[in-house]
């Protein structure tokens, strides 16, 4: 697989982060070709520039139609010649026109164990439901919310006394051995799917 990865952020990146670490640690064999953000000042663009990774920001405002922002996402990162999509804390849902440009080559990370707790606020939903374990998970993304096969899974203990932020730090940890590893596993390519499950050959 082309080892070009674009990584889309919407906030402070530390999931990049671990990304452009791992590359540099040479945990991870692959390099990061762009980092897009919806977001202006997302502090992922300040460390993707810190590491001298060309950083742009795409609004998602004033677009005619939703899928014209995924289709100028899907043209940046072709341009490139992106060959793996990473999605780390981007606060967008991904329409058609960019699923169908990198088709099983869109990664999503998320801090739950799914398919519990999709969406927003995540570990907050971890904490009120009460359960004892809860992790982070890498998937490929399809157009079902946090629904696509799953690459990569982590638990992680849930303690009594834990608020939504106190767990949230725990599985960011965990969150950043996760992503590359999943990323490394994608671009090795020594896998398929089948149904929805990714299986290694
Ligand atoms: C992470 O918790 C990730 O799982 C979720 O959004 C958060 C992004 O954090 N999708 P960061 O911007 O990578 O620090």
């Amino acid at each position: 697989m082309n080892r070009r990865l674009g990584v889309l952020v919407s906030g402070r990146g530390s999931n990049l982060q671990a990304l452009i670490d791992a590359i540099a640690e040479r945990r991870l064999d692959a390099s990061i070709a762009l980092v897009i953000s919806n977001v202006e000042h997302a502090g992922g663009l300040d460390r993707a520039r810190a590491a001298g990774i060309e950083a742009v920001h795409v609004d998602h405002r004033g677009w005619p139609a939703r899928d014209d922002y995924d289709r100028e996402l899907a043209r940046q990162l072709k341009a490139r010649d992106v060959g793996l999509v990473c999605l780390a804390g981007f606060m967008r849902r991904i329409g058609p026109p960019l699923i169908d440009a990198f088709p099983h080559a869109i990664l999503n990370i998320h801090p739950s164990l799914l398919p519990a707790f999709p969406g927003v606020d995540a570990q907050r939903q971890a904490v009120r439901y009460g359960v004892k374990i809860s992790g982070v998970t890498v998937h490929l993304v399809t157009p079902e919310l946090d629904g696509g096969p799953i690459v990569v899974q982590r638990a992680v203990p849930v303690r009594d006394d834990d608020t939504a932020e106190t767990l949230a730090a725990r599985i960011l940890s965990e969150e950043h051995r996760a992503f590359p590893e999943a990323v490394q596993i994608v671009l090795d390519g020594r896998w398929k799917v089948d149904g929805r499950r990714v299986v290694r050959l």
